[in-house]
């Protein structure tokens, strides 16, 4: 549902979500900026994930390492190498284009088994790296380029997706490093470090939340696809020959960490790889029904013992681990579990929003309003004395300082009512608190619920607590 998504979109700048980058020069393609709004609620979604892996795992902790590294370590994990995609470029419109976008979309225009059959070839042709063959089937089928309707094409090359950069002056000793595509090397280069130094016995993780970058061509897909976005990955290390159990430990695990959010249930589903990177015993994804169909949210890897062998081969450090429980030397295996934390905001919005028709008794009447989980929400409470005057502000600031510690709360006195719930409802707010006349009198306020709408008198001091309850739940 293309409608939906872009007024996603919208509703995300609107509301001050997300902006595209460097705006008032144009934009910059595939960046994004999250807004006021936006940054507390990516910020709730890592710290939810950064806590339910570390604080809840006993056996799993938590790094930061740097997004520089030595330039060696990207020949031993293969993007040196492998990580590029076979691209063309349209001699007239000098527009480039990833080989299997351009396919894909062609496909999509040609009736189903024909469809159907070119993704296949095409599938055979990237699985064996053949660039001609890839090139010749964008000629039989008369492939164009969308822009100038032409099919004057290049050769199709392999274009590496890493940035990179220049460490120190640019003289001799200047050496090209690159900005990480993952941040899951920055775990294994740290396997002994942590091991050593937290005394861990395995099976054990370690877990990690930063940016990453990579040179995608992209489609237009908003924050689906960026060129600089952030990832939230656990490495799970595993004596040689519990991998699968642990794989499917971790499919388990992490799909319960979804629902825990009150996600739609209905809309997850498992896409098991069809083909598996030499190395990998098993690769499964979460994806999730977005408005633009099911896509990837996060990958389980079981990645055997190829990271960390790698890592020994050119550092030469033994990466070996001693498991006093069966007296042996070995490289552990690893389980890798790995999620976008801007395409997981992605998912929450999308999950979120709705637009809700409220005509009653024939006054028409809607509203927007985004049905986060209370933890989630960027503010968890906003207070509204009903007038400027007769002292309600100075109770409801009263209220603002006894809460604000405890969580994000909103004050605001301009405005009907009505229109202050609504903006609430825009950006998620669960609870809304009204201050009146009555409240001088008995110290009682209104609270009203965002998603049945409904109202209730409540004592103010029991506020604190109601809304701790929920957040917390
Ligand atoms: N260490 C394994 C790894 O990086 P990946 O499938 O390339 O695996 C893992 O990436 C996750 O990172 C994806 O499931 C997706 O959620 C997110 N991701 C990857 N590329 C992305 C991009 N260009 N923009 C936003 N998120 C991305």
């Amino acid at each position: 549902d293309q409608n939906k998504f872009q007024a996603i979109i919208s509703h995300c700048k609107e509301y001050g979500f997300v902006f595209q980058s460097s705006e008032i020069y144009d934009g910059l393609s595939a960046v994004y900026d999250y807004g006021q709004n936006g940054a507390q609620l990516k910020k709730n979604i890592r710290d939810y994930w950064w806590k339910s892996m570390t604080q809840m795992h006993e056996n799993i902790v938590g790094i930061d390492s740097a997004i520089f590294m030595h330039p060696t370590i990207w020949k031993a994990s293969g993007h040196v190498d492998g990580f590029s995609d076979p691209m063309i470029d349209n001699k007239d419109s000098k527009k480039r284009y990833r080989v299997d976008h351009l396919i894909e979309a062609h496909a999509e225009t040609l009736p189903e088994g024909n469809g159907d059959v070119l993704i296949s070839k095409m599938n055979e042709l990237l699985a064996a790296d053949d660039l001609a063959g890839l090139k010749t089937l964008i000629e039989t089928y008369n492939i164009q380029c969308a822009v100038s309707k032409t099919a004057n094409w290049t050769d199709v090359r392999q274009f590496n997706l890493m940035f990179s950069t220049q460490l120190g002056s640019v003289t001799d000793e200047a050496s090209e490093i690159y900005l990480r595509p993952e941040t899951a090397q920055g775990i294994f280069v740290n396997f002994l470090n942590v091991q050593k130094t937290g005394r861990m016995k395995i099976p054990f993780g370690i877990a990690q939340v930063g940016k990453a970058f990579r040179n995608e061509i992209v489609a237009r897909q908003f924050i689906f696809r960026m060129r600089e976005f952030e990832q939230m990955e656990m490495q799970f290390f595993v004596r040689p020959g519990t991998q699968k159990e642990w794989f499917a430990y971790w499919k388990e695990e992490r799909l319960k960490w979804h629902k825990s959010l009150g996600i739609d249930p209905d809309k997850y589903r498992f896409h098991v790889h069809d083909k598996l990177a030499f190395y990998a015993d098993a690769a499964e994804d979460i994806e999730y029904e977005f408005p633009i169909g099911f896509k990837e949210v996060e990958g389980i890897h079981s990645r055997t013992d190829h990271d960390l062998s790698r890592h020994q081969e050119f550092s030469r450090k033994k990466m070996q681990y001693f498991d006093t429980e069966i007296n042996q030397n070995y490289i552990p295996y690893v389980i890798e579990t790995s999620i976008g934390l801007d395409r997981m905001f992605l998912l929450t919005i999308c999950d979120a929003y709705v637009e809700e028709d409220l005509t009653k008794d024939g006054k028409e009447d809607s509203r927007v309003v985004m049905k986060l989980p209370a933890k989630l929400a960027p503010v968890k409470l906003a207070i509204f004395p009903l007038t400027k005057k007769d002292g309600l502000p100075e109770i409801g600031k009263e209220l603002m300082d006894k809460c604000k510690s405890a969580f994000h709360c909103f004050y605001e006195e301009k405005d009907a009512i009505g229109r202050r719930y609504r903006r609430q409802d825009a950006i998620g707010t669960p609870f809304c608190v009204t201050i009146d006349h009555q409240t001088k009198e008995d110290g009682t306020v209104t609270i009203r619920y965002r998603d049945n709408m409904e109202q209730e008198r409540i004592p103010m001091d029991k506020v604190k607590e109601l809304v701790l309850n929920k957040i917390n739940e």
